[in-house]
């Protein structure tokens, strides 16, 4: 890590972009676990735009944990139509079984609890852990990892073992304690 980089001035200078700038997007107006995980599932292979009306929907359709679970994977499918990677929509019912019969209906607030559930990867379950639990966690996706490589001009190639370690060491020196949340999203919006 470089010396003469002020960190904390580039966190404050994206939180106050952040603060300006943000998008309205709708799983932003609900911090909850639930609605938090929904959203990230269905951006992590699709575009904002593309994903805000079925968001509404799903959310509209299966308002919480409870609803998700209880629900046919037939219906939830259904829900999905049209959004493609259906995985995605297999994964987050599963999941949401296992959370109704393994976890009594709560949220992990773990990293290694999020990785076990299907669908879950490092990501996301940083991303959900931030946002929803305020955990000083960095969530690297494919937006994060563009501005952190132009920002400190990274060499490494990012897929690889070695660019990832840079990337995530990078994003942990920057994150503002306390503000995980916002640092992410401005990274994701950002990018
Ligand atoms: N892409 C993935 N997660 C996102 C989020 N929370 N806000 C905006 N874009 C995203």
């Amino acid at each position: 890590m470089k010396a003469d980089v002020r960190y904390e001035e580039i966190s404050e200078n994206l939180l106050r972009w952040y603060a300006a700038n943000h998008r309205d997007l709708p799983w932003r107006r609900r911090r909850d676990p639930y609605a938090v995980w929904v959203a990230e599932i269905m951006l992590q292979q699709t575009r904002v735009e593309t994903v805000i009306p079925y968001y509404e929907r799903f959310l509209a359709r299966f308002p919480t944990l409870q609803d998700l679970a209880a629900a046919s994977l037939e219906e939830v499918l259904k829900a999905w139509e049209g959004l493609g990677y259906y995985a995605r929509a297999r994964h987050l019912h599963r999941a949401a079984r296992i959370l109704m019969e393994e976890h009594g209906g709560s949220f992990p607030q773990t990293l290694q609890e999020w990785r076990r559930l299907p669908g879950v990867g490092p990501y996301v379950a940083a991303a959900i852990l931030s946002i929803a639990f305020g955990q000083d966690l960095p969530a690297i996706d494919g937006n994060a990892v563009r501005v952190l490589a132009r920002l400190f001009a990274v060499q490494e190639d990012p897929r690889r073992p070695a660019g990832r370690r840079r990337l995530q060491a990078l994003a942990e020196r920057l994150l503002p304690p306390g503000r995980a949340g916002d640092f992410n999203q401005a990274l994701m919006d950002l990018g």
